[in-house]
Order: structure tokens, then C-alpha cells, then sequence
């Protein structure tokens, strides 16, 4: 089992837009299992999932949510019950993961895990929640052994974010061609080895999003923008990976800007982007 955390503090860098491809493509190997969660409370994975294009709501998705509600089987009745005083029992089942299809699962989020913010929950404990979450899942005979699970990460270090970065082994950052990039990296590589702590750091891995192809009849692979900060972006990698030692790299394939993004996604991925997810996610597969 294979666990790659997407997180930036940065909103709409795209980290859920590649958690999803990713997950999508992973399930594309084939006799492999891929599920993704979205710890995100904003929801932004879980909408593109329940929603179809027009806004109205995806009569699969909603049927599956309101017996999911029903049965307390959530991502929040899970941590609510592992918080608890008694045993932590949760069945991890179909009432609790979706199913995309055959092969591509689904763990939602859900508004209460604003609440996880407040101290209603025991923060040492929900720092574990996670990791035994995992095991549930991983010893429930209801749903299929996972080869892939990933998780789209709220843009803020919080305690469900905590949880995932220390049983994680791949911490996945996307960046923009933007002037924030450098200097966002910088900021969350200077904290993630305190933040996470006693914790070992996982393997952290960068890519460019969004980026943009050089003008007219350029053979260059990227504008000379996407290119500057692309080498911004690595310099800060390495002055940081010697100066805490950490294992980073920053990926050679970028995935370009796409005009015509879908909101809802049960159409599934379009044929470009899923060549590139591809080629990261082989990039992926060989660095973890
Ligand atoms: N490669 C891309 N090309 C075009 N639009 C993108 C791309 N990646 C992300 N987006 C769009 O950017 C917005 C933010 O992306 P999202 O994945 O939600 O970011 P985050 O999860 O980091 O907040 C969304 O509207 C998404 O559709
Ligand atoms: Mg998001």
C-alpha cells in the first residue's frame, strides 16, 4: 500500500485536480485498487464528485451520501468514534467508501470536519487517526486491499493534515508559474520536519501545474516564464533538501494549463491530461 498526501498551503495551486487525476490513473494499472480521500472540509473533491456538470446533483452520489449520513459511516463518525472513550470498531465498508468504478473508490469529506479544527477532539489522539484508519481498512474483508491511496489535503497544516504526513510515503506538492511559488516551497520545506515530528519526513515530491507553452513556433518545452520559476523552484529545493535533509525531488513532467476544465468529474479524465498524469505518475511509482 502506497499513501501520497497532496498538500500546499497555497489554495488553487490544483491540488485536488491531481489528487483525483492521479488516483484515476493509478487505477488504470491494471489488477490495482486506487482510494482517495478528501480531507479538505471546503469539499472541492467531494462536489466534483457529487455534482454533474449543469450544478444538479449526481443521483449515484447523493442515494450512496444519505445512506452513508444514515448510517454514521462518514469520515467524521469514524474520527468522532477513534476519539472516543470506547473501542474504535468502525467497519470500513461500501457505506463508508464510494465507488467511482470497479477499481477507483472514494472516501468523501464532510462539513463537520471544520469541527476537527476547534478543540472538541483529543489533539494527540486525532494525530493517529489516520494511521488507524488505514489499518481498518486495510483488514476489512468488505473492500479490496488498496494498492494506491491518496489524500487531497486542506491548504492549512491542520491536525487531519498532521495525521496523514506521518504514516504518508510520498508528500506531493503541486506549484503555479508564479512569483509564490519559490517562496511558498521555501515556507512549507523550512516547517514540514518540525511540524511533523517525532515523525520521520516522507519523501517529498514537486510539480509544476498549470504550465504554460512557450509562444509561437518555440521548440522549447515551456514559456520562458514556466521556465524561470520552474528553476526557482529547483533551486529552493535543493538549498533546502542539503540544508535539512530531506529526500525531494522536483519532477520532470509538468502538466500544462488546459482550457475547458470540467467541474464535475464523473466523466472521467480528459485523454491530454491523462498522458501527463501518466507520465508523472510513472515518476511517481519510481521515486517511492
Ligand atoms: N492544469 C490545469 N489547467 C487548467 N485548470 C486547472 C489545472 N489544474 C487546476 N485547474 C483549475 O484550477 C482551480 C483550482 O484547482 P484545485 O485543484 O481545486 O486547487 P486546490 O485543490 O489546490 O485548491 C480549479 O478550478 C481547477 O479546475
Ligand atoms: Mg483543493
Amino acid at each position: 500500500m502506497k499513501t501520497i498526501a497532496t498538500i500546499n498551503f497555497k489554495g488553487g495551486v490544483g491540488k485536488t485536480t491531481a489528487t483525483w487525476a492521479l488516483g484515476h490513473v493509478a487505477a488504470l494499472t491494471p489488477n490495482t485498487c486506487s482510494l482517495v480521500f478528501d480531507l479538505d472540509a471546503q469539499m472541492s473533491l467531494t462536489q466534483a464528485i457529487a455534482l454533474n456538470e449543469d450544478g444538479s446533483p449526481f443521483k449515484n452520489f447523493s442515494d450512496w451520501q444519505d445512506r452513508s449520513l444514515k448510517r454514521k459511516k462518514t469520515i467524521f463518525n469514524a474520527l468522532d468514534e477513534f476519539t472516543g472513550h470506547g473501542n474504535f470498531n468502525f467497519a470500513a465498508n461500501y457505506d463508508f467508501i464510494y465507488k467511482i468504478s470497479d477499481r477507483y473508490h472514494f472516501v468523501p469529506s464532510v462539513e463537520d470536519l471544520y469541527w476537527t479544527e476547534l478543540e472538541l477532539f483529543d489533539r494527540e489522539k486525532v494525530k493517529h487517526f489516520i494511521q488507524r484508519l488505514l489499518e481498518k481498512i486495510q483488514n476489512s474483508s468488505a473492500v479490496p486491499v488498496y494498492d494506491h491511496i491518496l489524500f487531497d489535503c486542506p491548504p492549512s497544516f491542520s491536525l487531519l493534515s498532521y495525521s496523514v504526513l506521518s504514516c504518508c510515503k510520498l508528500v506531493l506538492i503541486p506549484i503555479n508559474p508564479d512569483f509564490f511559488a519559490a517562496k511558498g516551497l521555501s515556507l512549507l520545506l523550512s516547517s514540514l520536519r518540525m511540524r511533523i515530528e517525532p515523525f520521520p519526513v516522507p519523501k517529498i515530491g514537486v510539480f509544476m501545474n498549470r504550465a504554460k507553452k512557450p509562444g509561437g513556433s518555440s521548440l522549447k518545452r515551456y514559456s520562458n516564464e514556466t521556465q524561470r520559476y520552474l528553476d526557482d523552484a529547483r533551486d529552493v529545493l535543493n538549498r533546502e533538501s542539503s540544508a535539512r535533509g530531506l529526500t525531494v525531488k522536483l519532477f520532470d513532467t509538468a502538466i500544462f494549463d488546459r482550457v475547458g476544465m470540467k467541474r464535475a468529474i464523473q466523466e472521467g479524465l480528459p485523454g491530454d491530461f491523462r498522458t501527463q498524469f501518466q507520465s508523472l505518475w510513472k515518476e511517481i511509482q519510481a521515486f517511492i
